[in-house]
C-alpha cells in the first residue's frame, strides 16, 4: 500500500485512540513493529482557537514516523483551517474521523455523524484535500445504524474527493464498541475503489491479524485496544505472519517496557502529571501475570518514578522466581 510518500506491504498500524495514543505511546508501538502509528483525534475547534491541549496533540517525533495527525468537526471552514494547521505539523499524512460515535461529537455534525450524510462527507473530504499539501485520509464506521449501512457509496464518494486511503472501523455508530465487528464488507469496498482500505475492528491476537488479511484482502490491519498495554502485538504479529508461530513476550520484557513508557511519558510532563495519567496502564502491561493485584494496587499510590521502579522491578524478580509466571 501506498500513501503518499509511505508505503507499507502488508502494514499493521496503531489506530487513533484519545487519551491513548500519544507521542511516548507511539513511539513505544513503532519500537515495536507499527508500521504507521495516528495520533488520538485532535478537535478541529481546539486547534483554529489555539488551545494549548490540542496544540499539544500535534507536536511529533522523528522515531515514531510514519505518522498521521487525526482531526475532527463538523464545520468546513473550521476543518480546513484545521487540516491546515495538521499538515504544517510535518505528519506523513493527515486523517480525517469520520468514525466516532460519542454523543458530544455527533450532536456537533462530526465524527461519525457524516455517516449520515455521505454527500457533505465527500464534500468536506475535497475541501480538505484541496486545501493541503499532504495526503489526506479517512477513518470511518460501516453506517450509521444496522439497517443503513452506507460504506460502498462511501467509499466511492470519499476516493472521487481524493483521499489517498480509508479505513473502516467495521462496526456502525449505533453498535458503538458492541457486537463483533463485520470485516466481510472489506472485500465488497474492495470491488468498488482502487484505494487502500485498512481494516479495523476485533484485531486482538497475532492470529487475528494474519485471519484479518487472509479472509479480507486488505492492504493494511489498524489494532486499537489490544495494543493498549501490549505493544509487543505488532513484533508478535509479524513474527507469525512470516513464520507461523510467535513468541510470547517475557514478564521482564512487559515491566521494562511499562517503565520505559512511563519514562517517556516524564520526557513530556511534570511527574505528578505523567505518574497520574499513567495509572491506567499498569492493569494492561501486567495483564495475566501472576499475583499481579499486588503491584498494581502498590503503583498506582506511589508518587514517584524512582518508587514505582523499585516495585516494579521487585516484582518481576519474583516473577522469575516461579515456574508459571503467566496465569492465563
Ligand atoms: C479509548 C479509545 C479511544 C478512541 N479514540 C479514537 C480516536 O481518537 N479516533 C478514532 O478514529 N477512533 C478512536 N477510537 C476507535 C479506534 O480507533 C478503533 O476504531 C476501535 O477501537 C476498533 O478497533 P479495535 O477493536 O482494534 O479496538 C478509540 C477507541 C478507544 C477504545
Amino acid at each position: 500500500m501506498k500513501i503518499g510518500s509511505v508505503s507499507v506491504d502488508r502494514g499493521i498500524l496503531l489506530a487513533p485512540m484519545e487519551d491513548v495514543t500519544n507521542m511516548p505511546f507511539r513511539r513505544i508501538c513503532k519500537r515495536y513493529g507499527a508500521d504507521i502509528v495516528y495520533t488520538e483525534f485532535i478537535s478541529s475547534d481546539g486547534l483554529v482557537r489555539d488551545a494549548r491541549r490540542s496544540l499539544e496533540k500535534l507536536k511529533l517525533a522523528d522515531d515514531e514516523r510514519p505518522v498521521a495527525i487525526q482531526i475532527f468537526g463538523g464545520d468546513e471552514s473550521i476543518m480546513v483551517d484545521a487540516a491546515r494547521r495538521a499538515a504544517e505539523s510535518g505528519p506523513e499524512f493527515v486523517d480525517i474521523n469520520f468514525g466516532c460515535w460519542v454523543k458530544n461529537v455527533v450532536v456537533r455534525n462530526a465524527g461519525a455523524a457524516l455517516l449520515k450524510d455521505p454527500q457533505q462527507m465527500e464534500h468536506l473530504t475535497r475541501s480538505i484535500v484541496n486545501a493541503v499539501d499532504k495526503p489526506v485520509t479517512v477513518k470511518t464506521r460501516l453506517g450509521w445504524s444496522r439497517d443503513n449501512i452506507v460504506i460502498l457509496d462511501v467509499a466511492r464518494r470519499i476516493q472521487d474527493a481524493g483521499a489517498k486511503a480509508l479505513t473502516v472501523h467495521c462496526r456502525t455508530r449505533d453498535m458503538g464498541h458492541d457486537g463483533e465487528a463485520d470485516w466481510s464488507w472489506i472485500p465488497r469496498i474492495k470491488e468498488v475503489v482502487s484505494i487502500p482500505i485498512i481494516v479495523n475492528g476485533d484485531v486482538k491476537t497475532p492470529e487475528d491479524v494474519k485471519r484479518a488479511f487472509d479472509e479480507t484482502g486488505a492492504d493494511a490491519v489498524m489494532i486499537g485496544r489490544a495494543a493498549i498495554g501490549h505493544p509487543f502485538i505488532f513484533k508478535l504479529a509479524k513474527q507469525y505472519l512470516e513464520t507461523g508461530s510467535y513468541t510470547p513476550t517475557t514478564p521482564r520484557e512487559r515491566v521494562e517496557t511499562c517503565l520505559e513508557h512511563l519514562r517517556l511519558e516524564l520526557d513530556n510532563k511534570s511527574e505528578k502529571r505523567a505518574i497520574h495519567e499513567f495509572r491506567k496502564h499498569y492493569g494492561g502491561y501486567l495483564k495475566g501475570l501472576r499475583n499481579n493485584s499486588w503491584c498494581r494496587q502498590d503503583v498506582v499510590r506511589l508518587e514517584t518514578y524512582g518508587e514505582i521502579e523499585e516495585r516494579m522491578q521487585r516484582y518481576a524478580d519474583e516473577l522469575e522466581t516461579l515456574l508459571d509466571p503467566v496465569a492465563e
